[in-house]
């Protein structure tokens, strides 16, 4: 089964009501992207935000941490509702296994994210302390990019390998730049778990995107 994962960095904050039932009606996850400054080149949103949204959600909350010392803050966004957490490897590196483990203690379903530069098999090792793997098909830090061709691969290459250890449930969450034009593609190759920004949020019908990469 497909999930679609709405990115709320594209919705319109003035009215995120409204953005946020869109999700609730049409969607099957929140995808929440928490950025610092210094991890990544831009800064999103924090607690209010995300506890304002859980107040609302009828779906559970995916929060994207693309910031230094994940660790700090991974509580604070179990309060705050999430049911779902991943972190960058590149912020976390021999600190990952005990991040996934104080994760999962928390009653959260621990992620492990990588960008498109980081070579796939660096995760490898901890593909069994895994709920979910994220793969970034743009760089994270912005909205609104491009999706990188060369990804495809980088999802067949890592459902390959948690298949082969023998964990065909452990999902493929694929975000950047996806739309219903390219959904398909990046189904096919492996993933489940599809984040879509600004092909939902600014979308003359949001319903309609939203179906439309369902397939
Ligand atoms: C990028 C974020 C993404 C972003 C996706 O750093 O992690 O979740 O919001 O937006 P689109 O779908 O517009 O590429
Ligand atoms: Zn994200």
């Amino acid at each position: 089964m497909v999930q679609i994962a709405p990115s709320i960095l594209a919705a319109d904050f003035l009215h995120l009501e409204k953005d946020v039932e869109t999700v609730n009606a049409y969607a099957d996850i929140f995808h929440l992207d928490i950025m610092d400054g210094t991890f990544v080149p831009n800064i999103s949103f924090g607690f209010p935000v995300v506890e304002a949204i859980a107040r609302k959600a009828e779906k559970p909350l995916d929060v994207h941490l693309m910031i230094v010392h994940p660790e700090k803050y991974v509580e604070r966004f179990a309060q705050a509702g999430a049911a779902m957490i991943s972190f960058h490897y590149e912020a976390a590196r021999e600190q990952t296994a005990a991040i996934l483990e104080q994760i999962r203690s928390l009653g959260v379903k621990a992620g492990l994210v990588i960008n498109p530069d980081c070579p796939v098999q660096e995760i490898f090792p901890y593909l069994g302390q895994v709920d979910f793997v994220l793969l970034m098909s743009v760089f994270a830090g912005f909205g609104g990019q491009k999706f990188i061709p060369e990804s495809l691969e980088r999802i067949r290459a890592v459902r390959a390998q948690l298949d082969l250890l023998g964990h065909p449930e452990v999902p493929i969450e694929v975000d950047g730049g996806i739309g219903p034009a390219n959904a398909a593609a990046v189904v096919a190759a492996g993933a489940s778990i599809l984040v879509a920004g600004s092909s939902v949020f600014k979308a003359p019908s949001p319903a309609e995107a939203i179906a439309r990469m369902r397939g």
